[in-house]
């Protein structure tokens, strides 16, 4: 449909990832930029909506990105493969943002994510099984080293405007890339603003803490109404590096490991 249909405006900003890279924070962050004028931190739609419903999918909210169009809000969001993008996309000068993230790490996040969706417990659904498929490349949008080179092609030799954000160096040093995210998509940090505490404030109601304790996330529901419903609570885990050695053998870090190095040698992307 959105191939067919979807015309971006000038001055959309396409927040593309796999999933559970860290989409969800990523989308707070840019909207809490984005709509810093209109609200703040006591008042902001993310206290009262998940960050999913602030920021619609290419793949499935054409009627809330057409409503966003007339009131000229920017952000869209998706998981599609560069190469599955509409074509009014890839031959726009729309920019994009693509967070990316160590690969065993959304490896365990998408292995609870699934399981949590299917409603089957983790005893039932060996962590093995999960990491043969992904290995294979058998997955929602395809293999996560296609998704990442794909993106990265476009950036570097189609020249196409695209902020690589990582997710570990994003909680590493949060101030920074919050201040590069928002000059990337056009709405910078006046010194007033960097001087009264205004990233921070943002920082702080961005944050896996706050988002993950509001009742919308621990009890709401995202598309209701819809047969693709799910439960909020499932965008929030732990958010902790380095999860995955609670789950790898040896055998699997040396297999993903040579696996990285092959596809993505001369990236300069480490995950
Ligand atoms: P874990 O499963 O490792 O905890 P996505 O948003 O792309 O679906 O990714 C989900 C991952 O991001 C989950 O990781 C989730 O806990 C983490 N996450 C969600 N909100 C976050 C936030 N505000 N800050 C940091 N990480 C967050």
């Amino acid at each position: 449909m959105a191939q067919k249909t979807f015309r971006p405006q000038p001055s959309d900003v396409f927040i593309c990832s796999y999933p559970k890279t860290g989409t969800t924070w990523l989308k707070a962050l840019a909207f809490a930029i984005v709509t810093r004028e209109k609200f703040d931190e006591s008042s902001s739609p993310l206290l009262t909506t998940l960050p999913h419903g602030c920021v619609p999918y290419l793949e499935k909210d054409l009627k809330q990105i057409e409503e966003n169009h007339n009131t000229h809000f920017p952000l869209v969001s998706t998981h599609f493969p560069y190469t599955a993008l509409p074509r009014s996309i890839v031959s726009s000068n729309c920019k994009i943002v693509y967070i990316y993230r160590n690969i065993k790490d959304v490896i365990v996040s998408y292995y609870h994510y699934i399981a949590k969706y299917c409603k089957v417990s983790v005893e039932d659904a060996p962590f093995e099984e999960a990491f043969n498929e992904f290995y294979q490349g058998i997955s929602w949008c395809g293999s996560y080293w296609d998704h990442i080179l794909g993106y990265w092609q476009a950036s570097h030799e189609d020249g196409h405007k695209i902020l690589f954000l990582k997710y570990e160096d994003m909680k590493q040093d949060t101030p920074s890339s919050v201040k590069r995210l928002a000059e990337f998509i056009g709405y910078p940090f006046s010194n007033e603003e960097e001087n009264t505490g205004v990233i921070e404030n943002i920082i702080k109601m961005c944050s896996f803490e706050n988002l993950s304790n509001l009742e919308v996330n621990k009890n709401g529901h995202h598309r209701p109404d819809r047969p693709d419903m799910v439960e909020n609570r499932l965008f929030f885990r732990k958010a902790k590096d380095d999860d995955w050695k609670e789950y790898f053998t040896d055998e699997m870090i040396e297999k993903i490991d040579k696996l990285m190095d092959q596809k993505l040698s001369g990236t300069g992307l480490i995950l």
